[in-house]
């Protein structure tokens, strides 16, 4: 397994790019499946989860091209035949986000057949809310050994029905999932306490290229008109928020001055307020943010400052933000509790960070940093993706050369971390086959 080897210290100095966002990808590929034509996606990472995505694709009989290394990385995706709808357990067990071909499938098909998720590092994390929606829609779904299978009414012949439906949490992919099964159904659905994520309108803005009627994606509250088909589309997704805040965390930990390119500030408001108030030097421009601060070795009035955060669902403070931060957190002069809302388990980077010489409690779903700690280098363990930049950014910072096993958990959601970050004078290289290329 691919491991990463960092000596720390470097201030991280230049010019970074930002890939496209992985949550806005693995939705709109999934959308693909709604229509028989080609619809073709821009800025597509290349990313791990985006191979998996290309084969849960194909797998079903669609026609997938990741564009990697083409301009814009144009990827092409049709859907014209579906000859086996069928999500199969050996891809859903390493992405759970391959529920998201539920509503597309039921929708274009009248049968979906999709293994159910197992458990999650970070998490129980069930798909109820989105198998309740689809109930409401008309659907009926049943258990068939470790498979759920869900059929549009007329036992599969029949439309979904446009419903009002509520949910009862606040889920990104439940959101995603039922807009798009809500795309194709008879009449208008109401979908309430909807996530404003703005993967969640990158996807909408998909759909409506693609002839969808809906109205309020951004907001609580989303509504649409079904429609008896849909057609391709050329869409370009939105940048990666959560790879461009784990950027400015990495220029603001490392004491750097770094230019993070090809990002849009709106998304990252509550992260940017954070940074501030830990007196991060932040400049915006339209599509960049330059980031300056003295890191670790500040002191006095230029010193790092603890902050507190508690995650929300958007536009509060992401949680796949959080591990990031606690790493600046280390390095802050004074006590920052960090408090995660979101998912029960995603504190998994604590005791990798307490290794290194952090100094950190954890009581039920808070965690008390205090600050600032310098770390050493030591061996450390990725478990989940967000986990595993926290560590990333502990070791661009700790004293002497860490080594960072199953990185693969990194290369899910980030595009050539190692070569990125060498660009900007980070001491970093990978050990072990890349990407499984062999
Ligand atoms: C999405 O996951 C993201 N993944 C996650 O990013 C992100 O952490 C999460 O939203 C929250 O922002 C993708 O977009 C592919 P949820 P999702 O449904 O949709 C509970 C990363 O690092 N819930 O909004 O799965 C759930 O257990 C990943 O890139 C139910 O109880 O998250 C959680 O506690 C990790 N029943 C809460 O709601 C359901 O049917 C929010 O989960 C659905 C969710």
């Amino acid at each position: 397994m691919d491991k990463f080897v960092i000596r720390g210290g470097n201030p991280l100095l230049g010019t970074i790019k930002v890939s496209g966002a992985k949550n806005s990808a693995l939705p709109c590929m999934a959308a693909a499946i709604l229509t028989a034509d080609e619809v073709i996606l821009e800025n597509i990472p290349q990313v791990r989860d985006i191979e998996t995505e290309r084969k849960l694709l194909t797998s079903m009989g669609a026609e997938v091209e990741l564009g990697y290394g083409r301009a814009q990385h144009r990827t092409s995706i049709q859907c014209a035949v579906l000859s086996d709808p069928v999500a199969k357990y050996e891809i859903v067990k390493t992405m759970r986000a391959s529920s998201l071909v539920l509503g597309p499938l039921i929708a274009r098909t009248g049968i979906a057949r999709v293994a159910m998720p197992g458990g999650c590092a970070i998490g129980g994390r069930p798909i109820d809310l989105h198998i309740k929606a689809l109930e409401q829609m008309g659907a009926t779904i049943t258990y068939d050994h470790g498979y759920l299978e869900a059929r549009s009414p007329q036992n599969g012949e029949g439309r979904l029905k446009g419903t009002h439906i509520v949910f009862d949490k606040i889920t990104v992919t439940g959101t995603e999932d039922i807009l798009m099964a809500a795309t194709l159904a008879e009449g208008e659905t109401i979908l309430e306490n909807c996530a404003r994520e703005p993967e969640v309108t990158d996807l909408a803005a998909l759909l409506i290229a693609m002839g969808a009627s809906i109205d309020g994606a951004g907001t609580s509250t989303i509504r649409v008109q079904g429609v008896e088909n849909l057609h391709g589309a050329r869409y370009r997704i939105n940048p990666d928020r959560i790879e461009a805040g784990t950027f400015l965390i990495a220029g603001a930990i490392t004491g750097g001055d770094l230019m993070v390119d090809c990002c849009d500030p709106a998304h990252l408001g509550s992260l940017i307020a954070k940074l501030e108030q830990a007196g991060v030097r932040l400049d915006l421009g339209t599509d960049s943010i330059r980031v300056r601060s003295e890191g670790a070795g500040g002191s006095g009035s230029t010193a790092l400052k603890a902050v507190d955060i508690s995650t929300e669902e958007y536009p509060g403070f992401p949680t796949d933000m959080q591990a990031q931060f606690m790493a600046l957190a280390t390095q802050s002069e004074g006590t920052s509790t960090i408090t995660e809302n979101i998912f029960e388990n995603r504190f998994m980077h604590v005791n990798e960070l307490i290794r290194m010489g952090a100094n950190i409690t954890v009581t039920g779903r808070t965690a008390t940093v205090r600050g600032k700690s310098p770390l050493q280098s030591a061996a450390v363990m990725c478990s989940d993706l967000r986990a595993s930049a926290a560590l990333v950014l502990a070791a661009l910072v700790a004293d002497g050369e860490s080594i960072l096993d199953r990185v693969y958990h990194i290369d899910r959601g980030y595009e050539r971390l190692e070569e990125k970050l060498r660009g900007v004078g980070a001491q970093i290289r990978r050990m072990g086959d890349v990407f499984g290329r062999k």
